[in-house]
């Protein structure tokens, strides 16, 4: 008689029988690819804080670029826009011209629903303050400071949105983290008749370090302050779930998490509240930069560091994950790496 009877070992004897039963597969199909489209240039521009990502004017190389996308298995794309003009109110983010809108138009006309098309809806890269919102001066005697104010930035999150489902955007996202935003730009899409837009809620984003290198990307650091008064706390996970609720009320057709990997619970946690929504993980613009970095140094393997990354958020329990990484990863998939790496 041997001993020991039960060997889970045997199940990792080799390669095609271990990949047999792996829990997790991951396709380019899960990824939401995130691209930043800029005004006023005409060449695409490197962003030194993201290595291989760029800001894309609007205009034939970017649809190449997400033809390249597509002709990789990746069929969605989140649309970030890096505008000329800003003010206290935003006003681009909701100016049908806008270089979204623009750049929505053009990816729908050209490729149709080849691609599904998601905007980010915020104030931050177009407010001169950077905030996600507008501003209201409130004060208590001789002190006064600036507040973001929730409701009325909910009447221009909703003018936003609506912009975007004008030039024929398939989901829109909206990220600001107020109060009621969800409800609000569902009101008002479904009034101009956009009962088919769908909205991908930012449910739980928390104020993360992690979005340093976007800031350089889309320049909208806040000029004084931080987000802390809307996005939630890193210490907490129970109020993920309220802020999840809150927006599920309200109408959000998917969910989200956003930082995905130092929140695989959370991840987990709404995964099993709530098992009857898709539910995304944003792979932030840190996430990815801290492995470029490592990699560069040749203290890692990039290409199975990310793919390693990529499988733990699906198997944290999202089943869409936002990812610079995006084309990337698909090639290495396509390559079978993840069959030979595991
Ligand atoms: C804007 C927004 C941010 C990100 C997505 N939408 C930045 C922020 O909240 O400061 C970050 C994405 C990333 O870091 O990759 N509201």
């Amino acid at each position: 008689m041997s001993f020991p009877r039960l060997r889970p070992r045997r199940l990792r004897k080799n390669l095609y029988l271990r990949d047999l039963v792996a829990e997790t597969r991951l396709s380019p199909r899960d990824f939401i690819y995130p691209i930043f489209v800029k005004e006023g240039i005409d060449k695409p521009e490197e962003i030194s804080a993201m290595p291989g990502q760029m800001r894309w004017p609007v205009g034939e190389e970017l649809v190449k670029h997400v033809q390249e996308a597509l002709d990789l298995g990746v069929r969605s794309v989140l649309l970030f826009g890096v505008p000329k003009h800003k003010d206290d109110l935003g006003s681009s983010a909701y100016d049908d011209q806008g270089v979204v809108q623009r750049a929505v138009r053009l990816l729908k006309k050209e490729l149709g629903d080849e691609v599904v098309v998601f905007t980010d809806v915020c104030l931050c890269h177009y407010t001169s303050h950077g905030h996600c919102g507008v501003l209201a001066k409130r004060c208590r005697g001789d002190l006064c400071e600036y507040v973001v104010d929730n409701d009325k930035t909910l009447e221009l999150l909703a003018k936003v949105a609506l912009s975007h489902a004008k030039a024929g955007a398939d989901v829109v996202a909206p990220s600001s983290m107020m109060d009621g935003m969800v409800l609000a730009i569902r009101e008002a899409l479904d009034k101009e008749g956009f009962t088919d837009v769908a909205i991908m809620s930012y449910a739980a984003k928390y104020a993360s370090a992690f979005y340093g290198p976007f800031r350089e990307a889309a320049s909208n650091a806040p000029q004084h302050g931080d987000r802390r008064t809307y996005q939630m706390d890193p210490r907490n996970g129970e109020e993920a779930l309220k802020e999840v609720m809150l927006d599920v009320k309200e109408g959000a057709d998917i969910l989200m998490v956003k930082p995905a990997l130092s929140y695989l619970d959370v991840i987990r946690r709404v995964r099993e509240a709530f098992p009857h929504y898709p539910l995304a993980a944003y792979n932030v613009s840190g996430e990815y930069s801290m492995v470029k970095a490592a990699a560069e140094k040749g203290l890692v393997d990039e290409k199975k560091i990310t793919l390693e990354i990529l499988h733990s958020i699906k198997r944290a329990g999202a089943n869409i994950i936002i990812t610079y990484h995006a084309l990337e990863a698909s090639r290495w998939l396509k390559e079978g790496l993840d069959l030979k790496m595991f």
